[in-house]
């Protein structure tokens, strides 16, 4: 048997069950494995004293399962090996009792302390979760309602009525409704009161675009179809005669409409042979001043009318989390704001009970854990959970209750407010000499890893707040059969279309993988005799960034006669045709989204060129 080079920190992950630890290691080196190994000698040892004592949590259904599995075989395993009678023994109870574990994602955990502490936390009994399309439709539901009342209000009208006018949608007010939904726990506290927009004042734009306009008309010797003459003395002369006819009637609407469409570009040309080059120079500056004052001040307008608007979408929000908790028809979101809710009470009660019965807490995947989520556990950790300190920050860890075990670099939920501050703030709540790292990979050969070591630490050089640093991973396994290197295929091919690209690439790796069978490529298979066998096609995965490639890759595997299964269908809806079609579905039912008209122009529905779409705006 070969000896770990990080040996010492496995042992400390299986055997310090006294100590609470943070893992901190790489793909493949067996974080899950380890966790899974502490697990049973937690319950061996009875320092698990009932199965519900377990809390187990990870971050996807998926992984969820799969880790409900990996517990139940080993303690299996555990049950029926060389362990001493009573450790034997307490791990067959605890494979009888597994349902009492708590071996789940954090959603699921929170909504278990819910179901079992509801009127605490000020639910109904058999309260429920909506998830799917039974969210959407509450969601749209709920829009509607708002949009109308909105719309209706005449405090309101003026601001929405240039909102509107300045571009802005109704679809993107949704989408804001959206995201405050989906963050609602942070909206709580005073609601900043705002002052109605200043009216808007188109003066300097005006101007300096009239400006533009007169020494342009005034050149008379020049063409009128020359280009700059067709931009100063044609769109933009239009543009502020409409501009200044608004400003003397008071539509105000008008002036928002056309501040937002004032011509961009157009005038940024012009030959200095035709215009001279002071009157060139003079035009450009004009124009330049009139429109960027133009762009600016659409832009604090927008803004303006965005923040009166706030405080309306933020107590709608906030009203319905409230209205979901009194009926008990739960989002997913609801279940972490109100187990933080009820764990962080002032009133102990509830989080006493909890942690008189919880033995410890393990946390895999905790790279993708988000601020709330540290708040549920954090609540459980402490030495003392009769009084919490002010933030989670300050919690003193009782020993052995929590394991974390992640790693930085696969965080996957940046977005959602997983990010690698949180991994460090949550790292110093450990002891330093709690903190350990396991860097040997159990699952790579070593010529793959050397050229992942290498690609790696040029391309994750670390850097403070934005991303950890590469650690180099050893391999473990020994390499088997010939030295095949990583191959990279393709590389610039200017001149070459992506699909011609796309087919080379696929006949390419068809070949790969027929030269593998055919040159029976052994691998590594612990049920084999010997523990190696020839390759078989189910051996070979085959990863792609998005659907795009995939259809030149069957093509080339059916070619070379290569079985094969695809993976991810759902990713359907991802994929280029549906996102073109909804993008011109969405124009259609709003031809007022700009963004969505121009993706639909640019879709093959419609195949228009960045030309086509610069001269039609
Ligand atoms: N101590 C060990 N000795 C031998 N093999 C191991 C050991 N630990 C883990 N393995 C094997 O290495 C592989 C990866 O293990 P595991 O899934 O625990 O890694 P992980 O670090 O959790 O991976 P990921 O980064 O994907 O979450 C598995 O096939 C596992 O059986
Ligand atoms: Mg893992």
């Amino acid at each position: 048997m070969t000896l770990l080079v990080d040996g010492d920190a496995r042992s400390l992950v299986a055997n310090e069950l006294d100590r609470s630890l943070f893992v901190e290691a790489g793909a493949g080196t067996g974080k899950t494995t380890a966790l899974v190994g502490r697990i049973v000698r937690l319950v061996a040892t009875g320092r698990v004293r009932e199965a519900s004592g377990l809390v187990a949590i990870t971050f996807t259904e998926a992984a969820a399962a799969e880790l409900r599995d990996r517990i139940r075989e080993a303690l299996e395993a555990a049950a029926a090996g060389d362990l001493p009678r009573s450790e034997r023994q307490r791990c067959a109870t605890a494979v009888r009792r597994i349902d009492d574990a708590s071996i789940t994602t954090l959603h699921g955990f929170a909504q278990r302390i819910l179901a079992e502490y509801p009127l605490e936390a000020g639910l109904p009994p058999g309260f429920e979760v909506e998830e799917g399309i039974a969210a959407e439709l509450a969601d749209e539901a709920r829009w509607a309602q708002l949009r109308d009342s909105l719309l209706s209000d005449p405090d309101l009208e003026a601001d929405l009525e240039v909102g509107l006018a300045l571009g802005l949608t109704l679809h993107q007010l949704h989408d804001v409704t959206r995201l405050l939904h989906d963050r609602w726990d942070r909206l709580r506290g005073p609601s900043p009161t705002l002052a109605a927009p200043a009216p808007l004042d188109p003066t300097v734009p005006l101007a300096e675009v009239e400006a533009a306009v007169a020494i342009a008309l005034g050149r008379t010797d020049i063409d009128p179809d020359d280009k700059l003459m067709r931009a100063v003395a044609g769109e933009a002369a239009r543009w502020a005669t409409g501009l200044r006819e608004a400003v003397e009637t008071g539509d105000h609407q008008g002036v928002a409409r056309l501040l937002a469409a004032a011509p961009l570009t157009g005038w940024k040309g012009g030959s200095a042979r035709v215009w001279g080059d002071d009157d060139k120079a003079r035009v450009r500056a004009h124009m330049e001043a009139g429109i960027s004052a133009a762009v600016a001040m659409v832009a604090t307008a927008r803004r303006a009318v965005l923040e009166r608007l706030l405080p309306r979408l933020v107590a709608d929000t906030l009203a319905a989390a409230d209205a979901r908790r009194r009926v008990g028809r739960l989002h997913f979101h609801d279940l972490l704001v109100l187990a933080r809710d009820l764990l962080w009470a002032d009133d102990p009660t509830v989080r006493r009970m909890l942690a008189a019965r919880i033995d410890v807490v393990l946390v895999d995947e905790f790279q993708d854990t988000d601020p709330l989520q540290i708040e549920v556990v954090a609540a459980l950790a402490g030495v003392d959970t009769t009084v919490l300190p002010a933030r989670w920050e300050e919690v003193r860890l009782a020993p052995g209750r929590v394991v974390v075990v992640g790693d930085p670099k696969q965080s996957i939920y940046g977005f959602r407010g997983a990010d690698i501050t949180l991994w460090a703030k949550a790292r110093d709540v450990f002891d330093p000499v709690d903190i350990v790292s396991l860097t040997q990979n159990f699952r790579t050969v070593p010529r793959i890893l050397d050229w992942v070591n290498a690609t790696f630490a040029d391309l994750l050089a670390g850097r403070d707040d934005v991303q950890p640093g590469y650690v180099a991973l050893g391999a473990h396994r020994q390499h088997i059969g010939p030295d095949l290197p990583v191959v990279v295929v393709g590389g610039p091919a200017d001149g070459v279309r992506a699909p011609e690209v796309r087919a080379l690439e696929a006949s390419e790796l068809s070949r790969v993988v027929a030269a593998m069978k055919a040159g029976a490529l052994p691998v590594d298979d612990p049920g084999a005799p010997g523990g190696t066998r020839a390759v078989r096609f189910d051996d070979v995965a085959v990863l792609v960034p998005s659907r795009t490639p995939i259809g030149a890759l069957e093509r080339a595997l059916d070619a070379a006669d290569i079985p094969y299964r695809i993976e991810s269908r759902s990713l359907v809806w991802a994929t280029d045709a549906v996102r073109e079609l909804l993008a011109v579905l969405r124009a259609v039912e709003d031809p007022a989204d700009a963004v969505a008209v121009v993706a639909a122009l640019r879709s093959p529905g419609f195949g228009c060129s960045d030309d086509d779409l610069a001269s039609w705006r």
